[in-house]
């Protein structure tokens, strides 16, 4: 299903109200988490149903990627991230939020996280960005659908528009380590959010257009079971 609302926030509200529906269904769930601007009205709405008496004490959690080279305390490390948007104003234990440790050999780490995600019984609900390029995750186009976990290469597109987080563009890292998108599209239901104009075209290739490598985002038309959460301008080019 497809909802159009207004603004970002509205847009985070409904997320929100999905994955507590998986939540209050299935307490131990598994939900695959986001960084980036998209989600963050997410995580203030599930916050706001947190205070409200939602409980996700027994969530698991585990983010989409991770950059290959910054050490987990760098303030713009996945891992730092999360801690600041999600595990704090929710209240979570950091423990249940896993992120990938690249640390000194990624490869390694790439192979192990799949295998966390696969021994905690794969992913119930992902949440997602889409980038302006169509990307998921960091699976940038060209990427086949059915590749696991690995370490892969940011597009100077990609480290450009992260550059906003880091003093210069010299010092966004250039290899993360990242879900697949055999790992994205194993999960068994997913909630993309995507907010502003700049995300209007990669909607449409990945909601309307055609399926296929070229469009990361195009998996989802594959995909059993998924939200989709749009303001009106992300929209504009769905319509
Ligand atoms: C985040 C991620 C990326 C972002 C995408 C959109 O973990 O893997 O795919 O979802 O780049 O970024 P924002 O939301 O900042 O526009």
């Amino acid at each position: 299903t497809t909802h159009v609302v207004p603004d970002a926030r509205t847009a985070g509200s409904l997320v929100a109200e999905r994955i507590a529906r998986l939540v209050r269904a299935v307490p131990a769930a598994v939900i695959g988490v986001a960084t980036g601007s998209s989600p963050l009205p997410v995580y203030r709405a599930l916050a706001d149903l947190v205070d409200g008496g939602l409980d996700l004490s027994r969530v698991t959690w585990f983010a989409l990627d991770e950059y290959v080279g910054l050490p987990p305390e760098h303030p713009e490390s996945y891992r730092s991230v999360l801690d600041r948007e999600l595990v704090a104003p929710l209240g979570l234990d950091r423990l249940r939020v896993h992120v990938p440790e690249p640390g000194s050999d990624p490869y390694a780490a790439a192979a192990a996280y799949e295998a966390d995600i696969v021994r905690a019984g794969g992913i119930d609900l992902q949440l997602l960005g889409i980038g302006g390029n169509g990307h998921l995750g960091f699976n940038e186009p060209g990427t086949p659908f059915g590749i696991p976990t690995h370490v892969a290469e940011l597009t100077h597109a990609t480290r450009r528009d992260n550059a906003r987080f880091f003093p210069s563009l010299l010092e966004v890292p250039t290899l993360c380590v990242t879900q697949g998108l055999g790992t994205i599209g194993r999960a068994r239901a997913h909630a993309l959010i995507a907010t502003g104009e700049a995300k209007a075209a990669a909607v449409a290739a990945a909601l309307t257009g055609p399926v296929g490598p070229e469009c990361p985002g195009s998996l989802l038309q594959r995909c059993p079971d998924v939200f989709v959460a749009l303001d009106d301008a992300a929209a504009g080019g769905v319509e």
